[in-house]
């Protein structure tokens, strides 16, 4: 059982608080992606798993055991850095196999356990060779290689695809993703990039200043952004947002302002909208939920919005539309089919019923899910401790985790895991945090 919990941990440089009152469980097999911008925590949050650095306060548990002052070769897990850090005198083989030659395993099951890890991950063909001799996406398959020969409780990955280019890396996240269901084992996998994100995990905690801000499935926090930063983070192109002054009666709500903007509000959403009449609010729409109105999705509730059109992009099944109205720069993403000139004039169609909307002062979401979907089994519940929004992970956890959607995988990848010989999961990183061997000339 690889749980993870973080329970209240903060780390603290002299005058930099790096991550502040981190409250995370992260269940069994679960793929749990650490996303926010460059310096939000997220490499420090890992590294205090991983034993790189102290713990300031709080505590971590990998299973029931607080992992505090473990030794970090005793903590079970293996990582995977954006550097690759292969030893660039030795084979691909012996950079796989090196950890378990440091731990005096024999030879002939150090090369069984290397050949098998390059079976999982397609690299047996370059077993021969030298790092120098490979691409930048093979050599990060030999470095997840290194890591799974550990067999460990959980693995870390801290931005591995930012040094490949942009088709390497949507091939080698695939891969990532089916090594995850085929070993059934914990990953923790750290990113800036939302699209990552969105695509490989099970769960996603965003982080932003070294604090959480949301934990969920990725459609949840799509859907239920609890804060302005996660709706502007999750989702690309992001959300468009507007100023607008909430106005009318009960029976009829509109966001209006002075640019001429008038949308009625959706009788699903009046209510919560009732304390801020007359009161600024900051009204949120993505791409997505702004047509053509020659091509409204069917049983839309839309509202039309006079806008200037200053440049399309044709995307192939997509068009985005840079708009201008009033004061607001902002995108639409509609049918390829549309008539929108640049240049010109158009009346655009936003589709209210997924409007957002976000109090000014707090930036914090005016919609609470239990408001919007009162069935819907995706409620979060509100850490009392921290108040993050913790979104769905709670009731879709199980149909989340790879293993229960697909037993046959899990059973492979058990198997698999099952013929490595036992032993001790460590990195060469974490044995040698400060000996890590100059690798390519490329790299950082
Ligand atoms: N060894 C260190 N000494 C001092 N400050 C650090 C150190 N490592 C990280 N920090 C600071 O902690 C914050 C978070 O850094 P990091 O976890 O690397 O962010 P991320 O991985 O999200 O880009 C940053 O402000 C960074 O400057
Ligand atoms: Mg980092």
């Amino acid at each position: 059982m690889a749980r993870v919990f973080y329970e209240n941990v903060y780390k603290r440089w002299k005058e930099t608080v790096a991550v502040k009152d981190f409250t995370l469980e992260i269940a069994d097999k679960e793929f749990l992606v650490l996303v926010g911008p460059s310096g939000s925590g997220k490499s420090t949050a890992l590294r205090l798993l991983a034993g790189l650095d102290s713990i300031s306060d709080g505590k971590i548990y990998i299973g029931d055991r607080v992992i505090n002052n473990v030794a970090p070769k005793d903590r079970d897990i293996a990582m995977v850095f954006q550097t690759y850090a292969l030893y660039p005198h030795m084979s691909v083989h012996d950079n796989v196999g090196f950890g378990l030659k440091l731990r005096k395993m024999p030879k002939d099951q150090i090369h069984e356990k290397v050949l098998q890890a390059a079976q999982v991950l397609g690299i047996e063909p370059l077993l021969d060779r030298k790092p120098g001799q490979l691409s930048g996406g093979q050599r990060q398959r030999v470095a997840l290689a290194r890591a799974i020969v550990r067999e460990p409780k959980v693995f870390l990955l801290d931005e591995p695809l930012s040094n490949l280019d942009a088709k390497l890396r949507v091939q080698t996240r695939a891969e990532i993703s089916k090594l995850h269901q085929r070993l059934g084992t914990t990953f923790i996998y750290v990113t800036h990039d939302q699209v990552e994100a969105m695509t490989m995990a099970t769960q996603i905690a965003v982080m932003n200043f070294g604090v959480i801000q949301q934990v969920g499935t990725p459609q949840f926090l799509y859907d239920h952004p609890t804060n302005v930063f996660v709706a502007g983070f999750i989702g690309s192109p992001s959300m468009n947002f507007f100023e607008v002054t909430v106005s009318g009666d009960a029976d009829q709500v509109c966001l209006v302002a002075d640019s001429g903007m008038s949308l009625p509000v959706p009788a699903k959403k009046r209510r919560a909208l009732e304390k801020y009449r007359d009161k600024k609010i900051v009204f949120g729409i993505r791409p997505e939920d702004i047509h053509d109105p020659d091509f409204v999705p069917p049983d839309t509730e839309v509202a039309p919005l006079d806008t200037a059109v200053e440049v399309t992009e044709l995307m192939g099944n997509e068009v985005f539309l840079h708009l201008t109205h009033g004061e607001n720069n902002f995108l639409a993403r509609v049918d390829p089919r549309t008539a929108a000139q640049p240049g010109s004039k158009m009346e655009l169609m936003v589709g209210m019923d997924n409007m957002h909307a976000f109090d000014p002062e707090s930036e914090q979401t005016i919609f609470s899910p239990e408001e919007e979907e009162p069935e819907s089994p995706r409620q979060p519940k509100r850490s009392p401790a921290t108040g993050v929004a913790e979104g769905a992970w709670i009731t879709s956890r199980e149909s989340a985790a790879p293993g229960s959607a697909q037993p046959e995988a899990e059973e492979e990848g058990k198997v698999e895991l099952d013929k490595l010989a036992k032993e001790e999961a460590v990195t060469e990183q974490v044995a040698k945090p400060r000996g890590v061997p100059k690798d390519q000339a490329d790299q950082d």
